[in-house]
């Protein structure tokens, strides 16, 4: 293709990618968009390469979402980094992605600081090596001013690890008398997860066409609307998320009532 080919290409993507964006209605916005990138290895196969291809791939998917959401004005974004069952991988790639986290952490301060994001991390975080571990509490402690965007990494993280780290503080709170078991109802075990504070994510996005939710915010994603897309992660650009904000918003949230209920209210 020669150069003014390419150009006039670039010039149509650019404009299809604005008037997507432009369609987005910014009143509607999810305030927090939860997203579990999948598809890295299956990305890197198919370019013939090691599946840490795929992972180092997917940090530049990282960089395109997390720009785009603080663009728009999304104040939470959540993304699954690291399960706890990620553990079982071959100890290669897990080291890689221990490492990726470390660089990238360390490479991105600069622009989520230029940009006002927080970075905030959720998880068993205390069974990280202790270089990602370090790496991370700086990230964290370097943006803890910031507040355009809450930018969540889920790392060693699953829901049923949450829950159950949750139920064992509450017991003991009760033991101490420190807590009431009478009065324990959906507000008080909210305080005790690890997102408490912040809203249950509107919209999950899954990427690669797995359809699951695989052990990721059992309880926040109860009244989610759920995204599922084909494209794996590392090909996962801003015009991705937009679609996904775009299908969200076209969609009728009832919360248990009925549609008539709600173009009462
Ligand atoms: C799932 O794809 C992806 C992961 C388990 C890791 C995600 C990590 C990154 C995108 C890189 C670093 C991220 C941050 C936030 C710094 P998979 O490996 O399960 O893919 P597959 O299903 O095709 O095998």
């Amino acid at each position: 293709m020669d150069r003014y080919r390419t150009l006039c290409v670039l010039n149509d993507l650019c404009i299809l990618m604005s008037d997507l964006k432009n369609q987005i209605n910014l009143t509607k916005l999810p305030k927090h968009v939860a997203i579990i990138m999948d598809g890295n290895g299956r990305w890197a196969k198919a370019h013939g390469k090691a599946r840490v291809f795929g992972h180092q791939n997917g940090v530049k998917s990282v960089r395109e979402v997390t720009e785009a959401a603080a663009e728009l004005g999304v104040s939470y974004l959540t993304l699954y980094a690291f399960s706890t069952e990620n553990w079982d991988r071959p100890k290669l790639e897990v080291n890689a992605l221990m490492h990726l986290l470390i660089d990238t952490v360390r490479n991105e301060l600069s622009t989520l600081n230029n940009n006002d994001i927080k970075l905030m991390a959720i998880g068993d975080l205390s069974k990280l090596p202790s270089k990602t571990h370090r790496a991370l509490l700086e990230g964290i402690e370097n943006t803890k001013n910031n507040k355009r965007m809450t930018l969540i990494l889920a790392l060693n993280y699953s829901s049923r690890w949450e829950l159950a780290e949750a139920f064992r503080v509450m017991s003991k709170e009760i033991e101490q008398g420190k807590l009431s078991s009478d009065s324990i109802c959906e507000n008080i075990i909210e305080n005790y997860l690890a997102t408490s504070n912040i809203p249950d994510p509107e919209l999950m996005i899954r990427t690669s066409g797995e359809l699951r939710i695989s052990n990721f915010l059992l309880w926040q994603l109860a009244y989610s609307e759920l995204y599922f897309t084909d494209i794996f992660w590392p090909d996962f650009r801003k015009e991705n998320f937009y679609e996904a904000l775009l299908d969200y918003q076209n969609r009728e949230r009832r919360f248990g009532k009925t549609s008539e209920q709600l173009s009462r209210t």
